[in-house]
């Protein structure tokens, strides 16, 4: 009989940082760009106290593996208690065996800030060197990671609602990386006007946009992460205009990316504007962007092909290093 894996939240903590899981987001986006994955979007099952179960399965033919992503999208209570969990079952699809059951928390939290510094590392100057946040939560501060990693950056203005949250989170980053300059900033154009990047990781579930088009410098590159679906936006639809898209997975930008079907909603934007996959641009299909000037947008709906790849990154090298308890399901 086959075992499986068990891979723990601790022991993923051990394994994967934002700074490994780079080049298997990328290896991702440019395998959904070249027809070697087969996804399906993210499907919810929507509860009175607000906890959804969300279920996102895909298949990645490159690595034989097969599986989904089961995670509860906490409400309030939930979301205060921190009692929510997740899991990705992975299995050969060659075979049918349940190889590993992975952690899926940090596996949200690193994989959509790796694949931002992926898109980053492909659409913004060479030489961004001043940041801006907007949101600084698990994913703001994640982001400043995958920021750094790819990009020389001096300077992070970190802005969220509560200032106290956006002095917190300075005064954490600046124990980690100690060359760069944080600056809690009171407003969000505080933070966005001098930034050659701006990551939007707010929670993004209103129409109220905390990203206006009229803040943004030429050439800067925006990466948009924090609205999952059409009923928020965090951008206003001057700064969609004004941009070049790029997108993770454009059928599902299509369907969730509230920052720029709010603006078509409400009569700000025509029509759905050009949209390309960054794999392409990644695979050397697309040249991305084309002018110092020109502004560009990575809009990251969150992909399941990127927890099936961060996943199976976990259990190959769990197997190999001896991590994670043996059990016959
Ligand atoms: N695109 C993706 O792949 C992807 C993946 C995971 C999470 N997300 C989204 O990213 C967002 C942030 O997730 P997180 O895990 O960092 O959450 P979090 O709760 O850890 O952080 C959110 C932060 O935003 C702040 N905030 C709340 N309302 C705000 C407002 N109106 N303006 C400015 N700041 C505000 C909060 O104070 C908090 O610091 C969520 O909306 C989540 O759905 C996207």
């Amino acid at each position: 009989m086959n075992k499986t894996l068990i891979v723990n939240r601790n022991q993923c903590e051990e394994i994967l940082s934002v700074e490994k899981c780079l080049p298997a987001m990328k290896d991702a986006l440019i395998a959904v760009s070249t027809n070697q994955t087969k996804m399906l979007q993210r499907f919810m099952i929507r509860h009175e106290n607000g906890n959804s179960l969300a279920n996102m399965p895909a298949s990645l033919g490159t690595q034989d593996m097969t599986g989904a992503k089961i995670i509860i999208f906490p409400g309030p209570a939930t979301a205060k208690a921190k009692t929510q969990q997740g899991i990705i079952p992975l299995f050969s699809i060659e075979t049918g065996a349940l190889k590993a059951i992975i952690d899926a928390e940090l596996i949200t939290v690193v994989r959509t800030a790796a694949t931002s510094g992926v898109a980053t590392d492909a659409l913004a100057r060479k030489d961004s060197s001043v940041l801006a946040i907007l949101g600084c939560g698990k994913q703001g501060r994640a982001h400043v990671q995958a920021m750094l990693a790819v990009r020389d950056i001096k300077t992070v203005y970190m802005w969220d609602l509560y200032l106290e949250t956006a002095k917190a989170a300075c005064e954490l980053l600046k124990v980690q990386y100690p060359a760069v300059e944080f600056i809690p900033c009171e407003t969000a154009k505080e933070a966005v006007v001098n930034a050659d990047i701006i990551c939007t990781t707010t929670p993004g579930k209103t129409e109220i946009p905390v990203l206006l088009g009229s803040w943004l410098k030429p050439g800067a590159h925006i990466n948009a992460v924090g609205t999952c679906t059409a009923a928020g936006r965090e951008l206003d639809a001057d700064a969609v205009a004004k941009s070049t898209i790029f997108t993770d997975w454009n059928e599902a930008v299509n369907r969730d990316a509230g920052d720029i079907l709010m603006a078509i909603a409400k009569g700000e934007l025509d029509a759905m504007p050009h949209l390309t996959e960054v794999g392409n641009v990644l695979s050397g299909a697309h040249p991305g962007r084309t002018d110092r000037e020109e502004i560009t947008m990575f809009e990251s709906v969150g992909i399941s092909v990127e927890d099936i790849a961060a996943a199976n990154m976990i259990y190959l090298y769990a197997k190999e290093n001896n991590i994670g308890t043996w059990l016959e399901i």
